[in-house]
């Protein structure tokens, strides 16, 4: 059995975040989610993986390499445009060859893995088995209307009056008989040759599709909401480790995990939290479930439910929560009157000021 890992596509979701990079390497507790995928797959005793790469394929292949840190072998699969998720099944199909394969999109996080569902296709292989869980707003994912006994009998993607609240995940398993689907099927009104499509096309056909109900914890990290839910799932399981130096005046309270070269000086700390490697936090708070990544710079500040991207540095404000800080900004306070808020904020930045 194989895996393909989709890191393709564009990340319009999470701009301005995903202008600069792929959005499959946004950290979750300081780590790319695109990784958490490798682990699952790993885990799950999958060897093999095809990752589908895009524009942004110079810095996958510069996290992932040749993915021996995760006990795999990657091949990269460049898609010259993102033209959908079967698009993407349709290119790596010398890849796959006859191989049963999982299907991951990289920015999809499922705690706890999935080595029962890929142990349970090995045995029954149908010719494709689909996750699914109710969300609250269908209309922005795949969704699946299921019969009373529970078959699937209609697949749509992003429909504008969704006929259920039952949304696909980003994990899909397959048998080889994908790929014919993926050959039939034509491109959506989006443009995209969508799986969901192909999936239709396989029920259409006569072919068992097979649903999972999952209530367990998952998110497509496209968005801040998600990510920083994601990020707080993680943080809940944390060991506490403190590799930096913390000074005598800091206090550092439960999960707290500070890297290597981090220095804590002043401060309050109150876990889940974690610190990445060359960060300095001096005079400030940083609350529960907050990544601060590597070589940041957080001063007289206060910082909570958040995460923080490389090289940022945050100096004299009040207090920061729920919020997604990207690569090397900037946000300090002014000691100028009249007292105003300055800004110099990229296109599709999101501010929230209190009124
Ligand atoms: O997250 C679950 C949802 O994922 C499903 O419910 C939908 O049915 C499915 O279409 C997909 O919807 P999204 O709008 O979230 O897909 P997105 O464009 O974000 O792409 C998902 C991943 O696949 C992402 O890591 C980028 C990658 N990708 C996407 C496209 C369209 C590619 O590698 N190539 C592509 O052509």
């Amino acid at each position: 059995m194989k895996a393909l890992v989709l890191s393709g596509g564009s990340g319009t979701r999470l701009r301005p975040i995903t202008h600069s990079f792929a959005k499959q390497l946004v950290p979750i507790a300081n780590k790319p989610v695109l990784c958490y995928a490798l682990e699952a797959i790993a885990d799950a005793g999958i060897s093999d993986v095809g990752i589908v790469v895009g524009d942004t394929a110079a810095e996958i292949m510069k996290a992932i390499g040749d993915g021996s840190t995760f006990g795999l072998r990657v091949t990269y699969i460049r898609q010259p445009h993102p033209l959908g998720l079967a698009h993407a099944v349709y290119i790596a199909r010398e890849f796959l060859g006859q191989d049963d394969f999982v299907m991951y999109l990289g920015d999809n996080f499922v705690l706890g893995g999935i080595k029962e569902l890929v142990a349970e296709f090995r045995r029954d292989r149908p010719a494709a088995r689909i996750l699914l869980t109710e969300v609250e707003n269908p209309s922005l994912f795949g969704v699946a209307e299921l019969d009373n006994a529970g078959n699937v009998v209609r697949l749509e993607e992003k429909p504008k009056v969704p006929s259920s609240p039952l949304a696909l995940v980003g994990v899909y398993l397959f048998t080889p008989a994908v790929h014919e689907a993926v050959a039939a099927i034509k491109p959506s009104a989006r443009g995209e040759l969508e799986i969901t499509d192909a999936i239709q096309w396989l029920i259409d056909e006569g072919h068992s599709v097979r649903p999972l109900i999952i209530t367990g914890y998952w998110k497509d990290t496209g968005n801040v909401t998600d990510m920083l839910e994601a990020n707080r799932a993680v943080l809940e399981s944390a060991e506490r480790r403190i590799d930096g130096k913390v000074d005598d005046a800091s206090e550092v309270i439960g999960r707290v995990h500070i890297d290597e070269d981090a220095r804590v000086r002043n401060s309050r700390i109150v876990g889940p939290v974690s610190i990445g490697p060359g960060t300095t936090i001096t005079g400030s708070y940083l609350g529960p479930f907050t990544s601060v990544a590597r070589d940041c710079r957080i001063e007289n500040s206060e910082i909570e439910y958040s995460i923080v991207l490389p090289e940022a540095s945050i100096t004299g404000v009040g207090r920061i929560e729920a919020s997604l800080i990207g690569r090397q900004v900037e946000v300090t306070s002014s000691a100028h009157t009249p007292s105003a808020h300055r800004f110099l904020l990229g296109d599709h930045s999101k501010v929230q000021i209190p009124s």
